[in-house]
């Protein structure tokens, strides 16, 4: 017997593999985000272009991929996800064409592809950020259709707490925090609770986003479902950073699609830097358990973020 069990839409029956449903909310991520992104032929065609480049056709979408599995917790509604995702995903392209620029990381390559202030240039790039920031903000505060038009149910204060979710990881609190931290600290040998307190706000503040944004959409969270995701997020958000530091340090150009190397060339304080490589893989396994238990209350239905946090752990790029 099949069964509708698939939150992305009512054509994808179970069981569908890990695969077929990332593929899935991938492609229609895609489609989601280039709707939600100014067209390129609308002045000022210059910055319009370079959002679009920013964001389409590169990354992994992490992030979208974790608030739709988030959302089927509670069954959220698929327009619902795509705008929280889309939210989630425009924040994280500005933070990644800013982290590019010659202030900050000082990057050539990014998503396989020259970064923005090198295909661009610097004040463009600048901007792009800045107005991918406002346009998440656009996106997740609209009202919400499905594809037929039809009005989707969401109680404003609802709407509201999740623009207020979104801000906080954004902000002083949360990524840009964590990359004043990161900025703060190059050439220092920081303790191991400096490096975690830096991993979590720059990039696990964004990760946790996205997995309470895809529940909430589905429904209000109760305290105990709060604290079972915080606890999921914390975990999944800190393993992503440990193995980002791993891969700079072992894996290729080519593969991972921006410059290996570079936190060391730059004396970056990292889990790698002060854990050494074993010891930082080991956390990022134990990291991937803690996620695990985190989300057991869930059953099934938290079949794709234990999934997502085995992806996390054990991605090659
Ligand atoms: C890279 O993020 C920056 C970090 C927060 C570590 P991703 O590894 O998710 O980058 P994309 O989106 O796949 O390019
Ligand atoms: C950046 O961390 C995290 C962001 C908030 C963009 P990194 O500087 O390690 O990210 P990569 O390695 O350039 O993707
Ligand atoms: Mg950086
Ligand atoms: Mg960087
Ligand atoms: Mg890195």
């Amino acid at each position: 017997m099949t069964q509708h069990i698939n939150a992305i839409d009512d054509n994808l029956v179970a069981p569908v593999t890990f695969g077929v449903w990332m593929q899935h909310v991938q492609t229609t991520m895609e489609a989601a985000l280039s709707a939600f992104l100014p067209a390129a032929d609308i002045v000022p065609t210059r910055l319009h272009e370079a959002m679009r480049y920013a964001v389409l056709d590169g990354g992994k979408r992490v992030r979208p991929l974790l608030v739709f599995a988030a959302g089927e917790l509670f069954d959220a509604p698929v327009a619902m996800l795509q705008r929280s995702a889309a939210a989630v995903e425009m924040i994280h392209a500005y933070s990644l064409v800013h982290d590019d620029m010659p202030c900050m990381d000082d990057d050539a390559l990014r998503r396989g592809k020259p970064t923005v202030h090198v295909q661009f240039d610097e004040a463009t790039a600048l901007l792009v950020g800045d107005a991918l920031q406002s346009q998440a903000f656009v996106v997740l505060s609209a009202s919400v259709e499905d594809a037929d038009g039809i009005a989707v149910d969401i109680a404003p204060l609802r709407q509201i707490a999740m623009l207020r979710l979104l801000a906080q990881a954004s902000g002083a609190a949360g990524m840009c925090g964590g990359q004043a931290i990161d900025l703060d600290s190059v050439g220092l040998h920081l303790s191991l609770d400096a490096l975690e307190l830096m991993h979590r706000l720059k990039t696990g503040a964004l990760l946790r986003a996205s997995v309470l944004l895809g529940a909430i959409s589905g429904k209000t969270l109760s305290l105990a479902e709060t604290n079972a995701l915080e606890t999921y997020s914390t975990a999944i958000g800190l393993a992503f950073q440990v193995v980002d530091d791993i891969l700079d340090a072992t894996a290729d150009s080519a593969t991972l699609g921006k410059t290996a190397g570079k936190d060391a060339a730059d004396n970056k304080p990292t889990y790698v830097s002060i854990l050494g490589l074993p010891e930082s893989q080991a956390l990022a396994e134990k990291l991937r358990n803690d996620a695990h238990a985190a989300v057991a209350p869930f059953g099934d239905k938290a079949r794709r973020l234990r999934e997502l946090a085995d992806l996390i752990v054990q991605r090659k790029a």
